[in-house]
């Protein structure tokens, strides 16, 4: 939540501020603004909405250019989203400036103790507290910069990952980061910050993750100091080499990421299982488990920490490790999970799954579990997030950046990952026949050509589209491995249509949302698996005696509810566990057109972030 992104160095630092701020737009779009030191003097330009509305308000401007600048794209907090309460702020001299990714939480007691000092407040936010903090502080102390932020951030509870800079100090940007991320590329005697690495991708390849509690003092043609926040420790940092290309980050010809990252599912399954799944020997190869497997084959228990989609695989996961590998599952929200004192024994695996690897909550639920003893797993998209710093072992999804704000192919890529773990554990424990395992790594390894059948589906689903692009409300039914799909197919549809929806496993229906039933309201269900064939065609027909009308998703080749349904789409038949695979992909086209029919903000939908960085 909220994008941070700065510059130090020879080169005008307006464009590479403002392109930086496009990439990190993911992040929030409430609002964007821009600081800039310039000969002396500090131009600043903030503004409502997003980065293309401060772009026309600066291109007004005749000059707006200097060699150090800092960059904010909002997620509002605080205040609401307005040109006011927009980043950077400034403190009562106009001296320093700062953007803010984070949550100061007891922001209203410094507040009122600045108050009290003679601080004046402009804004509604917790950033305009922070900026005033540290320079009240610089003031009493007579200290530099960066004693005076450090000094400022022990006084500080909540999260930040925070650029500031000081008029007085035109060669340098102090940055710090607790519980948000933050990373500094480092060019040829330049120095570029962002929330991830993306904004500096077209300038550096080398980069420096800043750890949780650390801070950076980065001077322009000087050495940059690294320390903790807490003490006066000095920190070596290394310097990470980047491997992710330019064209990643761009649509390539799409019309929104969304679009491009479904279709780019089979490519990204091909990733995950690059490796990992050789299909001739029978082996699966994953070092994180492989390292770890006596934890792992002495577990009594996993549990699944997640949010969001995250949880959604996870939940697909519960069905996978306890049918295949025969081991006990919780799948917990992180946010409840945190708070509700779990009992964590020390022989139980926590697997976090997170595409960002920064989401609060579940960087909170691995804490709390690592604290008791736990082993914890991490399945993380982004590498070198906080999340996947944290955990003890863990596998990258590989999935590649995700950009478009509803998760799409980070969900195929957990789902491969936990998939390979749990038929790993089955063969290590013993507990499944040759002939099984062989069908199950069979399957797996066939199942990008299906999922890109499934996208042959494509037209027929826009069709499908603009007949219900008006329900208000929408019902998603499935059962099994096939009920989490059903939560997924809503979830996607509520983001990004703001269409009302639900899912349920299919027999709950008739305990309750059977009353809502009517011919204004679709039931999308998914009607797939064997085991539940018959019993899902008795839920399809008590919808269509209420008039409710019916899309199935089916396999190709179903005759009985292909009949009486309104609309079916045929995917490849595949095993029990692994039609999430080929029953999920019709369900994110068909989220995906409605709302471009509606024309609404795809990538960017409404009060959403990507990565929730806050709880
Ligand atoms: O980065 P994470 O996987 O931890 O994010 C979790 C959720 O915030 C995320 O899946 C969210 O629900 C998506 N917008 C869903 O499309």
């Amino acid at each position: 939540m909220c994008g941070i992104v700065g510059y130090i160095g020879s080169k005008d630092a307006y464009p590479i501020i403002l392109n930086g701020l496009k990439r990190l737009e993911y992040r929030g779009y409430d609002s964007a603004g821009i600081c800039l030191y310039n000969n002396g003097k500090i131009a600043s330009k903030k503004s409502k909405g997003q980065i293309s509305k401060l772009e026309k308000k600066i291109s007004k401007l005749k000059s707006f250019s200097g060699f150090m600048g800092i960059g904010h794209t909002r997620w509002a907090t605080h205040g609401e989203p307005n040109d006011n309460n927009s980043h950077p702020h400034s403190s009562n001299s106009n001296e320093l400036h700062i953007v803010h990714n984070g949550i100061i939480e007891n922001y209203s007691s410094l507040k009122k103790e600045l108050v009290d000092k003679g601080f004046v407040f402009y804004t509604d936010t917790d950033t305009e507290v922070l900026v005033n903090l540290i320079e009240y502080i610089q003031l009493k102390e007579k200290i530099k910069l960066g004693e005076a932020v450090q000094l400022a951030l022990n006084y500080v509870v909540g999260a930040y990952a925070i650029a500031v800079i000081d008029i007085k100090k035109p060669d340098e940007i102090v940055v710090a980061r607790l519980g948000s991320p933050l990373c500094i590329g480092i060019g040829d005697d330049e120095y570029f910050i962002g929330s991830d690495v993306t904004p500096f991708l077209d300038h550096t390849k080398n980069v420096i993750y800043l750890n949780d509690g650390e801070m950076a003092i980065i001077r322009n043609h000087k050495q940059t100091q690294y320390r903790k926040i807490k003490d006066d420790s000095f920190t070596n940092p290394t310097v990470e080499k980047l491997e992710i290309d330019l064209a990643k980050i761009q649509k390539g010809g799409f019309d929104h990421f969304m679009l491009k990252e479904i279709y780019e599912q089979p490519k990204a399954v091909i990733d995950t299982l690059r490796g990992r799944l050789k299909t001739k020997s029978g082996i699966i190869k994953m070092s994180g488990v492989d390292d770890y497997i006596d934890k792992f084959l002495a577990a009594n228990k996993i549990t699944i920490v997640a949010c969001g989609t995250s949880w959604h695989a996870g939940l697909i996961a519960e069905y996978m490790f306890e049918k295949i590998a025969k081991i006990p599952v919780e799948v917990e929200y992180a946010s409840e999970f945190r708070y509700r004192n779990p009992v964590i024994n020390k022989s139980d695996i926590i697997i976090a799954i997170s595409q960002s690897g920064e989401t609060a909550d579940t960087l909170a639920a691995i804490k709390l579990a690592k604290s008791s003893g736990a082993f914890v797993y991490g399945i993380c998209n982004v590498v070198g997030s906080t999340i996947s710093r944290e955990t003890d072992a863990g596998s990258y999804t590989h999935a590649g950046p995700e950009i478009g704000v509803a998760s799409t192919k980070a969900f195929t890529t957990q789902m491969t990952v936990l998939y390979l773990i749990a038929v790993k554990l089955s063969k290590s424990k013993g507990v499944i026949s040759s002939k099984k395992y062989r069908e199950y790594i069979y399957e797996l390894s066939s199942i990008e050509k299906k999922i890109t059948k499934v996208l042959g589906t494509d037209n027929k689903v826009k069709k499908i589209a603009n007949k219900i692009k008006n329900s208000t409300n929408c019902l998603y039914l499935g059962r099994g491995y096939n009920f989490p799909v059903a939560l997924e197919g809503a979830l996607k549809l509520k983001e990004i249509s703001y269409i009302h929806a639900e899912g349920y496993p299919a027999a709950e229906m008739k305990h309750g949302p059977i009353a809502l039933i009517d011919k204004n309201m679709p039931s999308i269900v998914i009607a797939t698996n064997k085991l539940y064939y018959d019993k899902i065609l008795s839920n399809i027909q008590e919808i269509k005696s209420r008039k409710g009308k019916i899309i199935a998703i089916v396999f190709e080749g179903d005759k009985e509810i292909s009949k009486i349904a309104d609309e079916t789409i045929e995917v490849p038949e595949t095993i029990a566990a692994l039609t999430p695979f080929v029953t999920t992909i019709p369900l994110q086209l068909l989220a995906y057109h409605i709302a471009v029919k509606l024309g609404k903000n795809v990538d960017q939908p409404r009060n959403l972030a990507k990565s929730v960085t806050v709880e």
